[in-house]
């Protein structure tokens, strides 16, 4: 029986994944080790908390002792990592909290994995750390092109810095130590679950209040989105066939501006909800500092070496998002309630 360690499993990916995995392996336990932050919520896991293979341990992925007692306690052999300040907007306002979490968390786990899987003959065979990076590390693309693996790290936001800086640690410990290890790096996910901070959460929330969209500067960059469960799938493939040391990128085929985005999200509620959801609730607001123009995947290498590619399309996934949004009022109250009050108001309402 395999023993994962996933942290940040309380978040909107972390909680997919766990899902996933559980529902598709009765025969791994998994650790689930998150600080809950305003972004982990417990209620994203319901149905498998109860599961005999699944242990909740609230804490910080920076406790080293923590961390240590963990690995003395359970014989683990993955660490996924999740955990992370994921939001650039807020590292844009407080960068020191995402140093802290993304880059000294992740040396924390790299440390005390190194300690327990490390022998004189080398690395324990079978283990291996999983970091979860993203395609931002990469920077912005122009009109044209694609992130592959290859494409020099050039991160600009304070959030993108910090994962692009912890990936190099990762790899560092691979090209040193030779310890086992994978990185991937997705691009923007949707899905069921994600926090109404992030992009497409937020429109459906407004919309449904009746509150103004905030659109960044002209509303022309482009994301390219994938559907969280693909993302699930793809981590599984690599942590079981990924080859040691190697990146893969994940990506979703499916490039929209986000005006694209926040058109597909009226119409949708328009048709289906009510017809008072209009694209008067546009606001065009100040440009985002830094904003990058383009992300886009090169996919080629995780379809290649392990059979990989993105299942749903973009129709699909967003109408099961809404809908899963429209199911679920009582979840975007309770995590909308309390400090994002604040946070939205400062955020969005001064612009
Ligand atoms: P999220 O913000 O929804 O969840 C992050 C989770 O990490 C929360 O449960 C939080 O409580 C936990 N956490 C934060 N700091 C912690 C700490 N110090 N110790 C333990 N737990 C801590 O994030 P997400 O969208 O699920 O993203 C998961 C990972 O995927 C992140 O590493 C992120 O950088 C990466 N990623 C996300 C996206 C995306 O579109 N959401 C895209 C590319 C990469
Ligand atoms: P976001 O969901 O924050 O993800 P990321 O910045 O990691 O790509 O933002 C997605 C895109 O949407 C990005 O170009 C910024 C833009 N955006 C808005 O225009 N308005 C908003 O209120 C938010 C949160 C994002």
């Amino acid at each position: 029986m395999k023993t994962y360690l996933v942290t940040g499993g309380a978040g909107f990916i972390g909680s997919s994944f766990i899902i996933y995995m559980l529902n598709k392996y009765s025969d791994i336990r998994i650790i689930n080790l998150d600080k809950l932050t305003y972004a982990g919520n417990l209620e994203n896991l319901k149905g498998i908390d109860s599961n005999p293979n699944y242990t909740f341990i609230q804490g910080d992925i920076c406790n080293k002792e923590l961390v240590e007692e963990l690995f003395k306690k359970y014989d683990i052999d993955y660490i996924v990592n999740f955990a992370a300040e994921s939001h650039v907007d807020r590292s844009i306002r407080e960068p020191e909290v995402f140093v802290n979490t993304n880059v000294l968390g992740t040396i924390t786990l790299l440390n005390t994995a190194k300690k327990f899987w490390e022998t004189e003959r080398g690395f324990k065979e079978e283990k291996k750390y999983i970091q979860i990076s993203t395609d931002e590390v990469y920077g912005s693309l122009g009109q044209t092109g694609f992130f592959g693996e290859t494409t020099p790290i050039n991160p600009h936001s304070p959030y993108s810095a910090s994962k692009a800086s912890a990936d190099l640690i990762v790899k560092a410990y691979f090209d040193t130590y030779k310890m086992p290890i994978n990185i991937t790096r997705c691009s923007n996910n949707y899905g069921p679950y994600q926090f109404p901070e992030k992009l497409i959460p937020l429109l459906i929330n407004n919309c449904l209040n009746y509150k103004e969209l905030p659109v960044y500067g002209d509303g022309l960059n482009i994301r390219d989105w994938l559907y969280v469960e693909d993302h699930c799938k793809a981590i599984d493939l690599v942590i079981n066939k990924g080859k040691m040391g190697q990146v893969y990128n994940i990506g979703g085929h499916n490039e929209k501006t986000n005006i694209e985005i926040v058109n597909i999200i009226i119409k949708y509620l328009n048709e289906n909800v009510d017809e008072k959801i209009t694209k008067s609730l546009i606001k065009y607001v100040e440009d985002r500092k830094g904003h990058d123009r383009r992300y886009a995947i090169n996919t080629n290498k995780i379809k290649n070496e392990l059979g990989w590619y993105p299942e749903t399309n973009f129709e699909v996934g967003i109408k099961n998002t809404i809908e899963w949004y429209l199911d679920n009022p009582k979840w975007m109250y309770n995590v909308t309630s309390g400090e994002y009050q604040n946070y939205y108001k400062n955020m969005y309402e001064n612009k």
